[in-house]
């Protein structure tokens, strides 16, 4: 059996040292140095001492540790509440990880985290929210309008690195956020705020703070023009967590995604939905996407799309119109347009549709983005529905990838795909013929394969 290691912690700071202090040479604090077991075996008397945070199971001389000795707490979590956030997380805030939240200007970063802050206050600790952009009335004006009272959130408008450092020493949160890094600005550090250096400076700086005091810390970033987290990539090397928040401005559903993520899948999303009060969970967005949809008229296709690990059927909409003059128009919207004009020639040659003098219009409704090639066959169908003017079969959903041979390839996840259909009352799946094999039908659902864009096509009324 291995000896005990042990590492002297500071009660105030949180800094380390392989050798007992009488004071601690971070903080100044006297006496506050805690012996910390940190081997595979239990200490001797005094209860079972705590692995430490950051560096659990490290040798205190920075020696190499067998992986199968480091001891640790599994992953402490705290779950926000909002139970979509949390499984984007991966079950929950981690003690001391940096998640970095990015997306465009004014869809809603501030509300979600004021929410998140908010929550995370009830429990008792301390959270702080570092409003950078606004001023604390804004902040409070937002609270009232989300109708939280946040009692308990503490709130400072500040841009300068050092007082929110000292401020995040003092109070020590167990949660707190930045909004945003790219106001925020280190005296020393060339460059005006939201420049590469200042934000990288910046985050590191807040990285190191926050696994030292074992803060939660949340980092709002905006996105560039070209998509990416303002200031370098390389910040999302920083951190542990990267999520985006997207969405289309003039549509009121948004989605939270994770592109990188040390304590959890990056498969899940979350679905909410903007309102006045705030952002509420969409628990079942295929209801929410479908619930405008009236009838079955030409020229619209339900197709279940997977996002994340989650099917949510999405209606594809279609519109052919003789074009008058000039090139005739190809737009698209939440839709691949490479894919789209893809279809286009594979209806024209596979499909015998004439649309060389048609504009075609593409949309996918409630501003979801369905770029997968699983949503070609529903493409192609709400297409060729609303050129020859013959809606599609009641109840049916379009499952396939259209190959240039106008083949129907299979798709992963079929079965995931045709359960939610079946959940949400539809009779009909069209599928690719090489996916349906072995495939079973859930119950009330029948499966309809088709082997090419052709023979889909034949199921149109
Ligand atoms: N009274 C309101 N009713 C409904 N929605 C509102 C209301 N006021 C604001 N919003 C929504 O909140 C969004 C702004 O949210 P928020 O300020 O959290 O976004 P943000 O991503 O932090 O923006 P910024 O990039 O400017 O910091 C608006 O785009 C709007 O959709
Ligand atoms: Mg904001």
């Amino acid at each position: 059996m291995s000896k005990p290691r042990f590492l002297y912690v500071c009660r105030a700071c949180g800094h380390q040292s392989a050798k007992w202090l009488g004071r601690c040479t971070e903080c100044g604090e006297w006496g506050g140095m805690q012996e910390e077991r940190v081997g595979g075996v239990t200490s001797s008397g005094g209860g079972p001492a705590r692995a430490v945070g950051g560096a659990a199971g490290s040798d205190p001389a920075g020696r190499p540790v067998p992986l199968a000795e480091v001891t640790g707490d599994e992953t402490p979590r705290r779950p926000t509440g909002l139970v979509e956030f949390d499984r984007v997380l991966g079950g929950g805030i981690v003690r001391g990880s940096v998640v970095l939240i990015g997306g465009d200007p004014g869809i809603g970063k501030s509300t979600l985290l004021l929410q998140i802050a908010e929550r995370a206050s009830r429990a008792g600790s301390p959270v702080l929210y570092i409003t950078a952009e606004e001023s604390i009335t804004q902040t409070r004006l937002r609270a009232e309008r989300l109708g939280v009272r946040g009692d308990k959130l503490l709130v400072a408008s500040e841009t300068d690195l050092d007082a929110i450092t000292s401020h995040l020493e003092t109070l020590a949160p167990a949660l707190a956020v930045i909004d945003s890094i790219q106001m925020i600005h280190k005296d020393d550090v060339p460059g005006a705020p939201g420049t590469v250096s200042q934000v990288r400076e910046c985050t590191a700086q807040l990285v190191a703070l926050a696994k030292r005091r074992g803060v939660a810390l949340f980092v709002i970033g905006h996105v560039t023009k070209e998509g990416a987290i303002a200031g370098p990539r390389t910040l999302e090397h920083l951190v542990d967590t990267v999520l985006y928040f997207e969405g289309d401005r003039y549509q009121s559903f948004r989605i939270l995604r994770a592109v990188k993520n040390r304590f959890g899948s990056t498969n899940e999303v979350a679905v909410f939905e903007m309102r006045q009060e705030g952002l509420a969970e969409v628990a079942n967005p295929s209801s929410y996407f479908l619930a405008g949809r009236t009838g079955n008229p030409a020229g619209s296709m339900i197709v279940p799309g997977v996002l994340g690990t989650r099917t949510i059927l999405v209606e594809i909409q279609a519109l052919t119109a003789r074009a008058n003059y000039g090139m005739p128009a190809r737009k698209v919207s939440g839709v691949d347009p490479n894919r789209v004009a893809m279809i286009l020639a594979v209806l024209e040659r596979r499909g015998g549709l004439s649309l060389g003098s048609e504009d075609v219009f593409v949309n996918a409704t409630g501003g979801v983005e369905i770029d997968e090639p699983a949503a070609d066959l529903g493409i192609a169908a709400a297409i060729a529905s609303s050129f020859r003017d013959r809606p599609g079969p009641a109840a049916t959903v379009w499952i396939g990838e259209v190959g240039l041979g106008g083949e129907v390839r299979g798709v992963s996840q079929v079965g995931l795909r045709v359960q939610e259909a079946a959940r949400l009352g539809f009779r009909q799946a069209i599928v690719p013929a090489e996916a349906s094999v072995g495939l079973s039908a859930p119950q009330g659902l029948t499966l309809v394969p088709v082997p090419t864009v052709h023979a889909a096509l034949e199921h149109l009324a």
